[in-house]
C-alpha cells in the first residue's frame, strides 16, 4: 500500500492564523496535526507517502521534510490550484500506479489509527474502495452516505437536507478504478472534483465499496470548536513528563503537565505560577505569576506573565502580560496581548484580517 495525504486546503474557517500558516501544522498538544494522520500511516508499515500540498509548500515541506525521521519516502506533489480532493488523486496517477494506497486528508485526526482497516485493505481481493463513515450531529457540513440494506448507494456532499446522519470521515482506502473514475467525473457546483462523485461513480458501476462506521473519536478540524476538541481529548492521553532541569520556582503543578526541555532553547521557567493540567508547555516557554488552567498548550518560546489562561491553544512566540481570565481561545504565532497603564484607559488593538475578539 501506499498513502497520499491531502495538505493543501487554504483553511477558510480559521482565518487569520491560515493567513500566513497552513492549517494542517497548527499543533494539537504541540504536535501538528498532520503529524497525526502521518504517524498513523507509518505504524501501518507504508513507506511512499505522497503529500499533495498547494500555497503553503514551503512550509509543510520544512515541517516534515523527506520522511528520514520515520523511515519513510516523502514525495510531494503540487496542486496548482484547490480544484477538489478527488483532482488530487487525478494528480497523482502518475506516482501511485497501480498500487492500493490509502488517502488521508490532513486535518482530519482518528484517535484509534487506521492500522487494522490498512492491514484488511490490502489484504482484500474483492474490494474497490473502503469508506469510513461516522455519526454526526451536524452531516450537512460532510459528505453523507446513504443506505439500501448496508450497502452503500448514494452519497451527496454537503447536502442541505440530509437523509442520513452517517458523514464521510477524510480517510479513504482505494485500488486502482478510482483513477478510471476521477477522469470521468465533472466539476461540481464549487467548481471541484469531488470524492464524493468519483466514489459515486464506482458504486453506479458496480465496484464493491465497502463502508465501514467506526465509533471512535475523530474529527475534522476546521474550525477553532473542533481544535479545542481534539487538544483536550490529545492532552487527555500525555503522560507527565518535567524534566529536573526545568526552572519551578515557587510554582504548585498538578495533574498531568508535560514540559518539553532543551538545553540548548533556554529552558522553561516557571516562577510564582500554578499550572493544572493536562497541560503542555513547549521549550524555552516562561510563566510567571500566572494560572495555566486545564487542556491549555503553549508552544515554544512563550512568555506569559500575571494571566489566568485555560482551555486554550498557544503558538510560538506569543507574549500575554496582565490579562485575566482567557479561555476556549488560540493565538497565532507571535501574538501579543498585554495590560497597559497608558492613559486614556481603553482598548488598542492591531489586528488581522477576519480576527475575532470577544470581550
Ligand atoms: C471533505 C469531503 C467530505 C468529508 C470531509 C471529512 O470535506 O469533501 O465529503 O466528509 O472532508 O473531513 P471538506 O472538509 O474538504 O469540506
Amino acid at each position: 500500500m501506499k498513502a497520499l495525504i491531502l495538505s493543501g486546503g487554504t483553511g477558510s474557517r480559521l482565518r487569520p492564523i491560515t493567513y500566513t500558516f497552513a492549517k494542517q501544522l497548527i499543533p494539537i498538544a504541540n504536535k501538528p496535526i498532520l503529524f497525526y494522520g502521518l504517524e498513523s500511516i507509518i505504524k501501518c508499515g507504508i513507506k511512499d507517502i505522497y503529500i499533495i500540498v498547494g500555497d503553503t509548500e514551503k512550509e509543510i515541506k520544512s515541517a516534515v521534510g523527506n520522511g528520514d525521521r520515520w523511515a519513510a519516502n516523502i514525495t510531494y506533489i503540487k496542486q496548482e490550484a484547490p480544484l477538489g480532493l478527488a483532482h488530487a488523486v487525478l494528480i497523482s496517477e502518475n506516482y501511485i500506479k497501480d498500487s492500493k494506497f490509502i488517502m488521508y486528508l490532513g486535518d482530519n485526526v482518528i484517535k484509534s489509527g487506521v492500522e487494522k482497516l490498512v492491514e484488511d485493505f490490502a489484504k482484500s481481493k474483492d474490494i474497490d474502495c473502503e469508506i469510513l463513515l461516522n455519526r454526526v450531529k451536524n452531516p450537512q457540513q460532510f459528505g453523507v452516505a446513504e443506505f439500501k440494506g448496508d450497502k452503500v448507494v448514494r452519497l451527496v456532499e454537503k447536502p442541505k437536507k440530509p437523509v442520513t446522519d452517517y458523514a464521510l470521515v477524510g480517510v479513504y482506502m482505494f485500488n486502482k478504478k478510482i483513477f478510471e473514475a476521477v477522469k470521468n467525473i465533472k466539476p461540481s457546483s464549487r467548481n471541484e472534483l469531488e470524492i464524493t462523485d468519483a466514489i459515486q461513480y464506482l458504486i453506479d458501476k458496480g465496484y464493491n465499496v465497502k463502508p465501514h462506521v467506526i465509533t471512535g473519536w475523530w474529527k475534522d478540524t476546521g474550525k477553532l470548536e473542533d481544535l479545542l476538541e481534539a487538544n483536550r481529548i490529545f492532552l487527555e492521553e500525555i503522560d507527565c513528563e518535567i524534566d529536573k532541569r526545568v526552572k519551578i520556582i515557587n510554582s504548585t503543578i498538578d495533574g498531568k503537565v508535560k514540559i518539553d526541555f532543551s538545553v540548548e532553547n533556554n529552558d522553561v521557567e516557571i516562577i510564582n505560577s500554578t499550572i493544572r493540567g493536562p497541560v503542555i508547555i513547549g521549550k524555552g516557554s516562561k510563566i510567571i505569576n500566572s494560572y495555566i488552567g486545564p487542556f491549555t498548550s503553549i508552544y515554544h518560546n512563550c512568555y506569559i506573565e500575571n494571566t489566568e489562561l485555560e482551555h486554550s491553544i498557544v503558538l510560538k512566540n506569543v507574549k500575554i502580560v496582565g490579562v485575566k481570565r482567557i479561555t476556549d481561545s488560540l493565538f497565532g504565532n507571535n501574538v501579543e496581548l498585554l495590560e497597559t497603564n497608558k492613559k486614556p484607559k481603553a482598548i488598542r488593538v492591531m489586528v488581522g484580517d477576519s480576527s475575532r475578539i470577544e470581550l
